[in-house]
């Protein structure tokens, strides 16, 4: 698909994240520079299909770099995930002179992003999602923020649960996936880290580890746990019925979703919102921008989403060695 792109849309869509805002910047600018029009669209597919969107200049982008969540609200849309739903869609851009899209999310946003592609709108999609899980991406904008939230958070609980000698299981985002509950165990240093990736037996990966740490000396706990692994409630009891201590549950929840963008985050949205449009600009759709080997590239759309990403189990087992 070639076409000569004069008029892009901008839209963050699915769960927000922190550095989004620093996407959509980056992208209104560079399309601004290279003389294109731009519209926000605001809710994603769900916007674009009630027409909500805005023109933007540089000035709609001003300070933005720094903040959490997204300036373009965001939304899931049941009516966009149908056929008519994406012929609608892109009647809408026809109407506004769109002819390219920057859609900015995850693997959801991404699949919306090749619908609308093959009806003829070329669209760019960007990784902007907490939990990391984008095949073709070693790196989706939120993750660094999200993860750093979450450990300060567990910083602070560690000082409650060392002054009662108490045992604390943390509930951490994810969605399906382990990659933030790994980053988060190993910077939290929890006894034990459960993933969804890998299967585990309550009594010999999380029981048996308190007791022989607690025979070491050791007198508070931390297990963090991914919340595609089951209820927290039930780890929390069985852990205070096997053991005698006194266990609590901490669900982190949303407050990892939003706060201010780290360096990372920030920096990493810039140049992939960036890259974006230079891919619009040179007729480039249907393409996913991603971070591979220490480098920003991108991706041939359907490619990306048939790619599958796996946990480092190495990380995994090398945690279990020293976390105790
Ligand atoms: O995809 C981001 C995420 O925060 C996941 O980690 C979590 O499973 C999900 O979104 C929660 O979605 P909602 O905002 O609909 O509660």
């Amino acid at each position: 698909m070639s076409v000569e792109i004069k008029t892009i849309g901008i839209l963050t869509s699915g769960g927000d994240a922190p550095g989004m805002n620093a996407a959509v910047r980056a992208a209104a600018r560079t399309a601004i520079y290279k003389g294109m029009r731009v519209f926000g669209i605001r809710r994603g597919y769900a916007g674009l299909l009630a027409n909500d969107m805005f023109e933007m200049n540089i000035r709609s982008v001003s300070e933005i770099l720094h903040r959490g969540g997204t300036v373009l609200y965001t939304a899931r849309s049941h009516e966009f995930n149908s056929r008519e739903g994406v012929q609608k869609a892109k009647e809408v851009c026809v109407r506004n002179g769109i002819d390219g899209l920057v859609c900015i999310g995850g693997d959801g946003t991404f699949r919306g992003a090749r619908d609308l592609c093959n009806s003829g709108i070329p669209c760019v999609g960007v990784p902007g999602t907490i939990d990391n899980d984008i095949a073709c991406s070693d790196y989706t904008i939120g993750f660094d923020t999200a993860v750093n939230t979450a450990v300060e958070m567990i910083d602070k609980l560690r000082d409650t649960i060392q002054s009662h000698a108490r045992c604390s299981v943390v509930e951490v985002m994810g969605h399906e996936a382990g990659y933030m509950a790994q980053a988060i165990g190993v910077a939290s240093g929890a006894l034990m880290t459960l993933v969804p990736e890998v299967k585990y037996d309550l009594d010999r990966d999380v029981v048996e580890r308190i007791l022989y740490t607690q025979r070491s000396g050791k007198s508070h706990f931390i297990i963090v746990m991914a919340e595609g692994c089951g209820s927290s409630q039930d780890v929390a009891d069985f852990i205070s019925t096997r053991t005698g201590i006194e266990t609590r549950v901490t669900v982190l929840g949303h407050v990892q979703r939003g706060g201010i963008p780290t360096v990372r985050d920030r920096v990493m949205a810039t140049e992939m919102g960036a890259r974006a449009v230079e891919l619009l600009e040179k007729g480039n759709g249907a393409r996913v921008v991603a971070y591979k080997h220490g480098e920003i590239m991108d991706f041939d759309i359907d490619e990306a989403l048939s790619m599958k990403k796996s946990l480092d189990l190495s990380v995994f087992e090398m945690t279990k060695m020293i976390s105790l």
